[in-house]
């Protein structure tokens, strides 16, 4: 295994289903050259059965960049942890914290960790499979155990064979009865268990996870853990990374809004000649401009025009255009921007 960059491990994006495909987090990547990024969750048997280049490609500005599987037969996820790294991914994370119906259905998700000698031999046969790391992101326990030394030995059995980082989303999950949103709401926060975690396993590297909004709020953490993993607050609001290369990383890395917009215009129209339609990127620019004070008129230009049969990347340049003409942009970054 290649040795572990613990510091590459202190900020990154959750993977989220949906939302973390491959236009969002080259999004993020422009706002913050540190972060670490994560895919979707991508089923092990897709990747051996399906369309690999549409599940995995991924642009190498995404670099450091994580592929996320779900599964839970040792040799499936040996194999697509095999295809990922040959593909390019950075890390191969294991998905053991979600508890949807679906992924319930398939055996694999967060109720794997009631099953630690199965998570076990899938990642000592994923470890098997690659260099480079493998790591583990699950929840504080499931359903009735709810018990610090029931994590604990969870994370001692797979840190004996061999798994390093550990994810830690700091609530437990509710297998029956509970939506998967609501089970990122619903069951408290407990920071305490992953704080004690990295006490009880200083050698390992562990990463909190769960209703962080803010770097203030990740820069506490970082008093106590490896590394915090923010998810919704950074869609919602993706310019919440704009300091983080600075104040987290100690980079002069720099930009602003109308400079993301404007690099994720050429982006698109790379990808527009691709096929790709230009819905599949803007939709996750709508919160770019997120409590500015023409946020809502970018939004609305992209949210009625950009999902149209057809649409080009026009429609990004005229709701450039306007936020730029509300006068909040300084002319100069106006004619930086191209406009
Ligand atoms: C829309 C959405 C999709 C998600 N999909 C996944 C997923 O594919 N894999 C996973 O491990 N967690 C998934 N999660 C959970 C997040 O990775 C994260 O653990 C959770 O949102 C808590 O972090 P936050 O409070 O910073 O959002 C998802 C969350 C959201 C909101």
């Amino acid at each position: 295994m290649t040795p572990l960059d613990q510091d590459s491990y202190r900020l990154s994006v959750a993977p989220m289903l949906d939302w973390t495909d491959r236009h969002f987090r080259y999004l993020v990547r422009l706002i913050s050259r540190r972060v670490r990024l994560y895919t979707e969750m991508v089923v092990d048997q897709s990747i051996l059965l399906g369309n690999r280049p549409k599940l995995l490609d991924f642009s190498p500005e995404e670099h450091p960049v994580a592929l996320q599987l779900g599964g839970s037969v040792p040799e499936k996820l040996a194999e697509a942890a095999r295809i990922g790294e040959a593909w390019g991914y950075d890390e191969i994370n294991l998905n053991l914290g979600c508890p949807s119906e679906r992924v319930q259905g398939g055996g694999f998700g967060a109720c794997l960790m009631l099953e630690p000698d199965l998570v076990a031999e899938s990642m000592a046969a994923m470890r098997q499979a690659v260099k480079i790391p493998v790591t583990a992101k699950h929840r504080l326990g499931v359903d009735e155990v709810e018990d610090y030394r029931y994590l604990a030995r969870f994370v001692e059995k797979l840190a004996g064979v061999g798994v390093g980082v550990f994810i830690v989303h700091a609530r437990k999950a509710y297998l029956k009865g509970l939506s998967p949103a609501e089970n990122r709401t619903i069951p408290p926060l407990r920071y305490d268990w992953v704080y004690r975690l990295k006490q009880d396993f200083p050698h390992l590297t562990i990463v909190l996870n769960g209703g962080v909004r803010t770097l203030e709020e990740v820069q506490a953490h970082l008093a106590k853990v490896d590394g915090v993993m923010l998810g919704r607050a950074v869609y919602e609001d993706p310019f919440v990374l704009e300091p983080a290369d600075r104040r987290l990383f100690g980079e002069a890395h720099a930009t602003t809004r109308l400079e993301v917009a404007q690099a994720m215009l050429r982006y698109a129209e790379a990808q527009l000649e691709q096929g790709t339609p230009l819905w599949a990127m803007a939709r996750h620019m709508l919160n770019l401009f997120k409590g500015q004070p023409r946020g809502r008129l970018w939004r609305r230009v992209l949210s009625e025009r950009a999902c149209r049969r057809g649409a080009g990347v026009e429609v990004l340049q005229e709701a450039l255009e306007r936020v730029a003409a509300s006068g909040e942009v300084a002319p100069e970054l106006a004619h930086h921007a191209g406009l």
